[in-house]
């Protein structure tokens, strides 16, 4: 039992928990998704999943995306990425809705399964269901050898290493760090991206690491702002763009390990409803980076602050506007608007861990949940 514990404080490296030792890993993790896949002064990429399916992918008509939970939210991103640097059209399915539901395939249509695991049940259905139908399928996984990346036709990894926390951060991180590498090859490859931002954009992607390493920077002030919250029945989660998927990525976070009601939301869908339950109880985190329709998610928050709503921002380094109408601001480093959910994720992971570490939550084993969902 004692050795047990030992064994278990060893892996830890040093930390409280597992999850906090791999939010920290992160800078590390993406630099270990690139590494050997990009060579920057040449404006190369390598991914060799890619290379041999390269005609396919490029001629695909349309890109489906099925995943679950965490991993699902990634593929999110990769829509906004995809449509915005490829061209493709991308349609983001859960895997338990696809599998049942009869879905369009067509031969032309490339189906992405993203699965940190490799092993959850209901995207494996999903892909046996869209090979039958003749897609090609490609998994982006992050362990090696895992059933759904035997499953798939080819795929990328993410090589974020293990992730023993139940509740997932650098897997999430890994993956749209992949799908960018995909979406940039792809783009460059179809001339839907011009050289020029090819490269800016290859610069940018090996500039995140250090980015994410200023981001961790905020942990003692968030800290603060989850001692201030940490009662609160229910939250808030809001962005736009790239960005939404990170709100309801925030949310999930939270909902997961401090089991406190939270909902994510696209900014503007506020007022068709949740602008309801706004009043002096509701934090609200609101994703406000200065690219991505920032004035309207400035607007957005003033329509919190006159509903007296607590606001919680997430802010590009040097903001005054929202700096003056949140009750508090968290910065993160600037960067490209398509890569800004790798870094605004980051101080929502910090925010629900030390949520949940105050309740004195199961952080690394939340209850009714697995790290790999093998059943329906
Ligand atoms: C994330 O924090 C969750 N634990 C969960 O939603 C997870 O992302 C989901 O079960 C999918 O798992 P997978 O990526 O291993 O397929």
């Amino acid at each position: 039992q004692e050795l047990q514990i030992n064994l278990e404080q060893i892996e830890k490296g040093g930390y409280d928990h597992f999850m906090l030792k791999e939010i920290y890993e992160q800078p590390n993790a993406i630099s270990d998704t690139y590494r050997g896949r990009i060579r920057v002064a040449e404006g190369i990429i390598k991914m060799a999943g890619i290379d041999d399916n390269l005609a396919k992918l490029l001629n695909a008509k349309r890109i489906i995306v099925i995943a679950c939970g965490t991993s699902w939210h990634a593929g999110l991103v990769a829509e906004y990425i995809f449509e915005e640097l490829v061209r493709i059209p991308v349609e983001v399915e859960y895997a338990s809705e696809f599998r049942y539901r009869n879905p369009v395939i067509h031969q032309d249509d490339v189906v992405i399964a993203i699965s940190q695991s490799g092993e959850t049940a209901d995207t494996m259905a999903a892909i046996k269901l869209a090979k039958e139908r003749g897609a090609f399928v490609f998994g982006v996984c992050n362990v090696v050898g895992s059933s759904i990346s035997r499953e798939t036709h080819a795929g990328a990894y993410t090589h974020a290493g293990p992730e023993i926390g139940v509740a997932s951060t650098k897997a999430f991180t890994t993956q749209i760090t992949v799908l960018s590498l995909i979406a940039l090859k792809l783009a460059e490859r179809k001339g839907t991206i011009s050289n020029s931002d090819f490269h800016y954009y290859l610069q940018e992607l090996e500039r995140i690491p250090e980015k994410v390493k200023d981001a961790l920077e905020s942990n003692d002030h968030i800290k603060l702002i989850a001692d201030t919250y940490k009662n609160a029945r229910n939250f808030l989660y809001l962005g736009r763009g790239y960005n939404f998927p990170v709100a309801l990525e925030g949310a999930l976070k939270l909902k997961e390990i401090s089991y406190i009601h939270a909902e994510g939301y696209p900014a503007a869908e506020m007022k068709h409803g949740p602008i309801a339950l706004i009043d002096e109880q509701m934090p609200v985190v609101v994703i406000a980076t200065k690219k991505g329709h920032y004035e309207k998610v400035v607007s957005n928050i003033q329509e919190i602050k006159s509903r007296k709503g607590k606001i919680i921002g997430i802010v590009t380094e040097g903001d005054e506007t929202v700096k003056r109408l949140a009750d508090h601001v968290i910065e993160i480093p600037e960067t490209i608007e398509f890569l800004t959910p790798l870094l605004t994720t980051i101080p929502l992971q910090l925010l629900s861990y030390h949520i949940a570490v105050m309740l004195g939550k199961n952080v690394d084993q939340p209850r009714n949940l697995a790290k790999s969902v093998t059943v329906e």
